[in-house]
């Protein structure tokens, strides 16, 4: 059976995209076709061109708030590459249900909580407000609806006395790099069962 090709969306310095690049090699059931950016100055462009992985850009800002204008032209490298499954790791623009819909049952995202808690932004600094003793990482497949979608893996990290929101965003990124290629391994391979870590 031939490779899956995987398109992965980032938004800025693309460390889970990398994590994502380099878990795709030997007898992994993917490989990258496509690195795609909103943001021309997105960090993650030049380690993904540095890995030999293709890469484009579509600047969300002349579309001046049309999302659909934007993604007509999003859309168009990822099928150009022939992307089979869609990788959104810290890709920082909400799209619309009609773009979602075009990659049904194969777009993932990496979202930084235990979903369903805390969706949308400032989530490390919601979870220490909120007092709570656990945190983490999910990877969902992507619905229309925003960090929704069936939970594929979660990473749980201990929240710590003294924790700041960046102390802990670092100890959940390393959760991340962790849980994202795992997913999507067995994602590729077409098992949707839940990856647990930690
Ligand atoms: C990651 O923590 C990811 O979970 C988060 O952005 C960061 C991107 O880091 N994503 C979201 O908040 C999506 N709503 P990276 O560019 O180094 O991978």
């Amino acid at each position: 059976m031939s490779n899956k090709k995987v398109a992965i969306l980032i938004s800025g310095g693309g460390s889970n995209m990398v994590s994502l690049l380099e878990s795709m090699t030997g007898d992994h059931p993917a490989r990258p076709c496509l690195v795609l950016s909103n943001n021309a100055d997105a960090g993650g462009l030049a380690k993904a061109a540095a890995a030999g992985v293709a890469t484009a850009v579509v600047d969300h800002r002349p579309f001046k708030g049309d999302r659909e204008a934007f993604e007509a032209e999003l859309v168009k490298p990822i099928f150009e590459a022939g992307a089979d499954i869609v990788c959104l790791a810290g890709f920082m623009r909400v799209l619309t249900a009609g773009f979602v819909s075009q990659f049904e049952g194969r777009m993932l995202n990496i979202h930084p909580s235990l979903l369903p808690k805390y969706k949308g932004l400032h989530t490390h600094a919601r979870a220490l407000e909120a007092g709570d003793a656990e945190h983490g990482c999910t990877v969902h497949e992507v619905t229309p609806r925003l960090d929704d979608g069936p939970v594929l893996g979660q990473a749980r990290v201990p929240v710590l006395p003294g924790d700041t929101p960046d102390t802990l965003a670092a100890r959940v990124l390393v959760q991340e790099h962790k849980l994202y290629p795992a997913v999507l391994r067995r994602f590729a391979a077409g098992d949707k069962t839940p990856v647990q870590l930690a």
